[in-house]
């Protein structure tokens, strides 16, 4: 089977700033190997969502993109960018429509992974995006997770304080940990990626 072309090369620029941004042997660098090394070990289905869906909260995304022109995930952002309008944006499936902050305040798709635009069971890879002033929920989740920025953003873990990891930095969630993200000023925009 063949990957879409649009995903392969989002994949292609996401695996070389992961690698970028972490250190060899570090447990970021070893989520991300496990990840990349299953992508490449399969491909799976094509379209497993139910299609393309936008949330009025998507109308940040080009801002948040714009801030990582002439940075050094601009490959990474443009080869995403190519992508958000094929997405399915949604919100977490917990949350509260009377928290109207976070309601209107978030949406999150999934590219590959269960309903992503490349089904798979073995792995999430997806984004997130928030407007400005919004934490994203507290959670955990059994898998551990590496996250990287496409705009500034902090995130927080039960064994971290509040941390920026810059335009070429990385943050590392392990197994079950509690953790949390939130924007400033300006749009949040961030990828993840979890070998399940
Ligand atoms: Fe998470």
């Amino acid at each position: 089977m063949m990957r879409d072309p649009g995903v392969q090369a989002f994949l292609d620029a996401a695996e070389a700033a992961l690698g970028a941004a972490s250190g060899a042997g570090t447990p970021a660098a070893r989520a991300g190997e496990r990840v990349f090394a299953r992508l490449r070990a399969t491909v799976g289905a094509q379209g497993g969502g139910s299609g393309a869906a936008m949330l009025p909260v998507c109308g940040w995304i080009e801002a948040a993109l714009e801030t990582a022109e002439g940075g050094p995930r601009q490959g990474l952002a443009d080869a995403f960018g190519a992508l958000v309008e094929r997405l399915e944006w949604k919100r977490r499936l917990s949350a509260d429509p009377e928290d109207r902050a976070f309601w209107d305040g978030h949406a999150n798709a999934m590219i590959c992974g269960p309903g992503g635009m490349e089904q798979r069971d073995d792995l999430w890879i997806g984004a997130t995006v928030m407007a400005p002033g919004v934490t994203y929920v507290d959670h955990d989740h059994p898998p551990e997770e590496v996250y990287l920025s496409l705009a500034p953003g902090e995130w927080w873990n039960a064994d971290m304080d509040w941390t920026d990891p810059g335009a070429r930095g990385v943050i590392y969630n392990p197994p079950g940990i509690r953790h949390a993200m939130r924007s400033g000023a300006g749009p949040f925009l961030a990828l993840w990626f979890l070998p399940v």
